[in-house]
């Protein structure tokens, strides 16, 4: 029998609604639901390639060898459930920057677990295969589906898994990804939420407003409401923010580059063009857009920031198997 050699591709996707803290950290529960856009800019290829000979994992990534801890933990998870201790090469490149508040660990780990469970020749369902993704990186389960995806926080390791909201949105949503810093951010977001979720005074104020937000957005998105959604997406981002500076010690990722990206956008809604920013756990800024707007928008930014910072998306796919 041939060795099983797979690839697979997933998007990142952005929050529009956060997930920013867990419930259980060793399954990956988190605190409150989310809901985000998955991104046809940014991805992830990931092979996994069965390696009879070896006895620990390989971890390539973006062509350099890697300490393959975290990727052997997670491999183990497929290898229980195909009952295989064979271990594995795996080689992953990034379309996206890493580690940057650009959710690579989102795409990587929906790459990972489609690439790693077929490698393993398990027969997952796409709710099984969010389930497993989502033990590798929280929003790695919403990059498994394409479009608005709803990730449903559920209880426990069957009940948490992402749902398609809208996988095919007919509306022209943009998402410009405005790069001010690709370099690896101090905080990782595992270690940040939790920091958050352990002493900032405000973390129940977050989870209950964070539900609010899931279904009002939900609502938005249904009704093509643009200024609600974008609204709420704003809202909830800088709630966001605002738990980090309140955490003990208070930690923050917000630049002096950020601000003037956020400064354009308000400039912008101020002069009658609708547009809305969020941030992930790292400095760089989202906007969110319509088509209609999209050149008018970039015109302004182009004022700040060179044309390769300015990274268009539109709604990007699920993940998908390339070659196998
Ligand atoms: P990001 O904002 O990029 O999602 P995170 O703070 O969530 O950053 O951390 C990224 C985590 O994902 C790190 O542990 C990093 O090593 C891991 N990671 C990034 N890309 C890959 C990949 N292609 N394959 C496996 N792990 C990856
Ligand atoms: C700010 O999924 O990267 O992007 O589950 O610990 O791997 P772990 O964290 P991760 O956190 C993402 C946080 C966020 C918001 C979001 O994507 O919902
Ligand atoms: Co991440």
């Amino acid at each position: 029998m041939q060795t099983p050699k797979v690839t697979a591709r997933a998007h990142t996707n952005i929050a529009l609604v956060k997930y920013w803290g867990k419930k259980d950290e060793q399954l990956i529960i988190p605190q409150n639901g989310s809901l985000s856009l998955t991104l046809d800019h940014f991805y992830t290829d990931t092979t996994v390639c069965l390696d009879d000979n070896a006895t620990q994992d390989t971890f390539i990534l973006n062509g350099i060898k890697m300490d393959p801890t975290k990727v052997t933990k997670f491999m183990d998870l497929i290898r229980q459930q195909a009952n295989v201790s064979t271990p594995a090469i795996i080689e992953s490149v990034n379309h996206v920057p890493t580690m940057a508040g650009l959710a690579s660990s989102a795409s990587a780990y929906a790459a990972l677990a489609l690439a790693g469970s077929k490698a393993y020749r398990l027969e997952l369902s796409p709710k099984d295969l969010s389930r497993l993704a989502r033990r590798g990186s929280g929003s790695a389960c919403r990059s498994i589906y394409g479009g608005f995806v709803e990730w449903k926080k559920g209880y426990d390791d069957a009940s948490s898994y992402a749902v398609p909201f809208i996988e095919n949105p007919t509306w022209d949503i943009k998402m410009i990804a405005i790069v001010v810093n690709g370099a690896q951010k101090k905080v990782a977001s595992r270690a940040g939420m939790q920091t958050v979720v352990n002493t900032s005074p405000y973390y129940p104020a977050w989870i209950k407003q964070a539900e609010l937000d899931l279904e009002n957005i939900k609502q938005a998105i249904l009704a093509k409401d643009f200024t609600k959604m974008g609204q709420i997406a704003e809202s909830s981002a800088m709630r966001m923010h605002a738990l980090n500076l309140s955490a003990t010690p208070h930690f923050n990722y917000i630049e002096a580059q950020s601000l003037v990206a956020i400064t354009q956008v308000e400039e912008l809604r101020a002069h009658g063009i609708e547009c809305y920013y969020t941030m992930d756990a790292g400095p760089n800024v989202k906007v969110i857009c319509q088509g209609k707007d999209l050149q008018a928008i970039l015109a302004k930014l182009k004022q700040h920031f060179a044309d390769e910072q300015l990274l268009v998306s539109a709604a990007g796919p699920g993940a998908k198997i390339i070659t196998s």
